[in-house]
């Protein structure tokens, strides 16, 4: 069996593979964060666990450039660019703005997200690297590239601005959870899920992959349910929330 066809199984069971985690997540809350509960094992400190869980993400698509025997082309090194830019940001810097009283972080969690992150990275850097043909220069400026890059700019741009205000939160003297207000929480509850969904199908769309593709479905997949299980702790742990508020698409869900 070539690599090429083990790497096309693979990835056809990873995109099943998140068909089936949507159902599951929907049912069960991932315990971290507001959701964390006890049963589940022993924990990491929540700034540790983030950043072992999100390092192979970091590490992998990189290596994966190392060790392949081609050049890669423009395009392909300002993917690479792209992902960097993301995953530099959350294994190296997100972690060191967490609130040091952070919930913990179960063991079980983070290292089911180390795996994903292991092969996720491996499906999409490995196809960037070594499997896919080279994209030809003029792809940077093809409109499913162009739109692509836009969105996933966007996507981020609105990821991290929320996640900064939701990390401003805690710096009240209680420590506590507080009612998120500013930039796109007037309108939902979880816009930095909306920001990684919109950076991942943007990424989807100017790879225009498989992999690509099967990124942004487990982002959907992880994301939508939290965002709806979000929603309703806050609608149960403050009976001022704002009821105009949605969860995860503006007007809409
Ligand atoms: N690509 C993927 O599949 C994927 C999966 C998961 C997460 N992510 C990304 O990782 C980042 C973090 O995710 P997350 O699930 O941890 O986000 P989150 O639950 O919104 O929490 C983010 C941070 O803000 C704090 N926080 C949240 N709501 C708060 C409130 N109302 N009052 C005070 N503090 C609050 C949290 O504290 P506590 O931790 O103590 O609750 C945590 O430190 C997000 O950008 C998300 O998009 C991506």
């Amino acid at each position: 069996v070539t690599e090429q066809t083990l790497h096309h199984h693979l990835l056809l069971g990873w995109l099943g593979l998140s068909a089936l985690v949507l159902p599951l997540l929907l049912s069960v809350a991932a315990p971290y964060g507001r959701h964390a509960r006890s049963g589940w094992g022993p924990v990491l400190p929540a700034r540790l666990g983030w950043f072992l869980m999100e390092l192979p993400a970091l590490a992998v698509v990189p290596l994966c450039f190392l060790v392949s025997p081609r050049a890669p082309g423009l395009p392909e090194l300002v993917l690479l660019g792209m992902w960097v830019l993301h995953y530099g940001h959350r294994a190296l810097v997100y972690p060191l703005r967490l609130h040091a009283g952070s919930r913990p972080m179960p063991l079980t969690v983070a290292a089911m997200a180390f795996f994903f992150n292991l092969g996720n990275g491996y499906l999409n850097g490995r196809s960037l690297a070594v499997l896919a043909p080279l994209y030809p220069t003029a792809w940077l400026l093809d409109p499913r590239f162009l739109s692509g890059a836009a969105l996933f700019l966007a996507g981020l741009a609105l990821n991290l601005h929320s996640d900064s205000i939701l990390l401003g939160l805690r710096r009240g003297e209680d420590g506590g959870y507080r009612i998120p207000e500013g930039g796109l929480f007037r309108l939902v509850s979880c816009p930095n899920y909306l920001g990684e969904i919109v950076e991942w199908s943007g990424w989807a769309l100017s790879t225009f992959s498989l992999p690509g593709l099967s990124f942004a479905a487990w982002t959907v997949a992880n994301l939508l349910p939290r965002a709806l299980a979000n929603h309703r702790w806050y609608r149960r742990t403050f009976p001022t929330y704002p009821p105009e508020r949605k969860a995860l698409l503006p007007f809409v869900l």
